[in-house]
């Protein structure tokens, strides 16, 4: 029942193809017996695994995923026993500032919950209002209507969820689009998680205006803001994963350079640090470009160094 391993569509990498596990010889009893049984046919500690390797720091946020999955996991025993198994409303809601990680741990969730068979296709799609609500009457059921067809089977992530309600505007369209979700979150809650995204001041207003809503959300997941020191792990592995390293003095200046975007505005966490590092290689290469004859080698190309950090105008005076 394993299911098929497949690309996540977005930045994240897909996991490593797992082989999988030898079937028991025993044909009678394949009926999973062991919570090691169910992990082995889905494999979905692989990306359990996965998750606490490939993301710095969020230990409540991965703590939560592994009490769903285990609940999945428990689920599926009770199933082989003939025990109740109503299908758990599965809905969440993820509150945090700019590039805190919701998005990537919605992908991950997504694969998640297909590998434990709870959705068919585990992918996920990802919408903000004017996905789903229209400009003109008439517009917005058809509208909301398409983007959940094609969520169907996987994960809806609706980023800042909170826009689907104007309380200024009492004929905004928003609230027929919020409607049709809490029909079909309702209904069909066995074949689509939708995840709700956003700050987490104004998720609270929007829950208490949408009381509906609120009560069919069974998760609330908090992502807390990045340590100094989690940063700057973070900037380590996106370097890693691209091929690029830190020179030793650009690593420290790297580390001062956080701590004066922390203190300015707009600062987004690990987005932050992508950016960060993808105009640290913009001016790596404007650096070896002016150099026409030199011969490059290895290290010339994957090297940041301390000038490419300190250029940035965050060190402007
Ligand atoms: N804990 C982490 N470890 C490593 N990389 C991370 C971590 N959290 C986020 N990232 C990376 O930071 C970038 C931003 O993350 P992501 O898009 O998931 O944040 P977000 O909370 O959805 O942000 P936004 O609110 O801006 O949409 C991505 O490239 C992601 O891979
Ligand atoms: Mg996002």
């Amino acid at each position: 029942m394993a299911g098929p391993i497949y690309a996540i569509p977005g930045s994240v990498q897909a996991p490593a193809a797992v082989t999988p596990a030898p079937q028991s010889a025993d044909a009678a009893d394949d009926a999973p017996r062991t919570v090691a049984d169910v992990l082995r046919a889905s494999q979905v500690e692989a990306v359990l695994d996965e998750l606490d390797r490939d993301l710095v720091g969020l230990a409540p946020v991965k703590q939560r995923i592994r009490d769903i999955a285990a609940l999945l996991v428990i689920d599926k025993l009770r199933l082989a026993h003939g025990l109740a198994a109503a299908t758990p409303s599965l809905h969440m809601c993820f509150t945090g500032n700019p590039g805190t990680g919701k998005t990537t741990v919605a992908l991950r969730m997504a694969e998640i919950l297909h590998r434990l068979g709870y959705v068919r296709k585990g992918h996920l799609v990802a919408v903000t209002r004017d996905d789903l609500v229209g400009q003109y009457i008439g517009h917005t059921a058809p509208k909301t209507k398409e983007v959940l067809k094609k969520a169907m089977g996987g994960v809806l992530f609706i980023d800042e969820a909170y826009y689907l309600y104007r309380p200024d505007n009492e004929r905004d369209y928003g609230q027929e689009a919020i409607e049709i979700l809490l029909q079909v979150m309702e209904n069909q809650r066995d074949d689509l998680v939708v995840i709700l995204a956003g700050y987490k001041d104004r998720m609270d207003t929007f829950f208490r205006s949408n009381p509906g809503l609120s009560s069919r959300i069974a998760h609330h997941i908090d992502f807390p803001d990045y340590t100094p020191g989690e940063l700057e792990a973070i900037a380590g592995k996106m370097l890693a994963a691209m091929s690029y390293r830190f020179a030793p003095d650009a690593a420290a200046a790297f580390g001062e350079y956080l701590a004066r975007r922390i203190a300015q505005p707009h600062f987004a966490n690990a987005r932050s640090v992508r950016n960060a590092l993808d105009r640290a290689r913009l001016r790596q290469a404007s650096r070896l470009f002016a150099e026409r004859d030199r011969v490059l080698g290895e290290a010339d190309l994957t090297t940041l160094t301390e000038s490419d950090i300190r250029a940035s105008r965050v060190f402007a005076p």
